[in-house]
């Protein structure tokens, strides 16, 4: 399994990256939809590129949850910090899970990480086939080409005792993959400085065949426009 460079390399540092995230909140947005539309009876959860627990540390004061990455070093963090949830690593691609669960979440974009079309819907067929009948998965989107600006620049500091982060980035275009250039220069103390630098590339993926893919492995799709930091989120319902 081929881990990501970024989330190899910055897995520490990724919930001070983070930070001006807040997950309760998109937690308490998360119930709100599982109670709008599941239909089915159970309350068993998984959150597919949960990275390190952030959502799961909320939403397993309701719901039974468990979680998967591709990650390792973000499965530890995620480890370390939840106990009482089972955290696998895999490749969203293949799940392969002997359960079945009644929400599957894929937040905060990590479904842009898959590259063709066939890999979305390889993926979402298996989220379906982990589903019971009635159960739901809400997948948060990465940007389509109408909304990814091309040329822009970003930055931003984080400021704590004994450890501060300078990330500077570079968006650009290659075909219908976004690139993101980033560059972190890291200070901890008694430590030294180091510098990550990474290149990732995330498919810009367009709402029509966000939702045909969904249909086509069996999912009736709603499209939340926006509904996440400016990013589309869909329910995909099991009948
Ligand atoms: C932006 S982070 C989101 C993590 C977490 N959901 C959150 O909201 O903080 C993206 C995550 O997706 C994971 N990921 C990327 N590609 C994946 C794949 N093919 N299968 C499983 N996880 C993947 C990465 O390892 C990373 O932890």
């Amino acid at each position: 399994m081929d881990e990501l460079h970024a989330y190899r390399k910055l897995a520490k540092y990724y919930d001070v990256i983070y930070s001006f995230k807040n997950y309760k909140k998109e937690s308490n947005d998360i119930t709100r939809l599982i109670s709008k539309y599941k239909k089915s009876k159970g309350n068993m959860l998984l959150d597919v590129g949960c990275g390190t627990g952030k959502h799961i540390q909320y939403l397993k004061l309701k719901y039974k949850c468990a979680g998967t990455d591709l990650n390792g070093e973000m499965l530890a963090i995620a480890r370390k910090n939840i106990k009482g949830v089972e955290f696998k690593r895999r490749n969203m691609m293949n799940l392969n899970l002997n359960e079945r669960f009644d929400v599957i979440t894929c937040l905060f974009s990590a479904i842009g990480y898959l590259k063709t079309s066939d890999q979305l819907k390889r993926t979402f067929g298996g989220f379906y086939r982990h589903l019971n009948p009635g159960g739901i998965c809400i997948i948060d989107a990465w940007f389509d080409k109408s909304r990814w600006h091309v040329g822009s620049v970003h930055m931003r500091a984080y400021d704590y005792a004994g450890l501060k982060i300078a990330r500077i980035g570079y968006s650009s275009i290659h075909g219908n993959m976004s690139v993101l250039d980033e560059h972190y220069v890291i200070a901890e103390k008694n430590k030294g400085v180091t510098d990550v630098a990474d290149k990732s590339e995330l498919r810009l993926t367009e709402r029509k065949e966000f939702i045909r893919l969904l249909k086509d492995v069996g999912f009736s799709p709603i499209l939340l426009k926006g509904a996440i930091m400016g990013r589309d989120r869909y329910v995909g319902i099991k009948q």
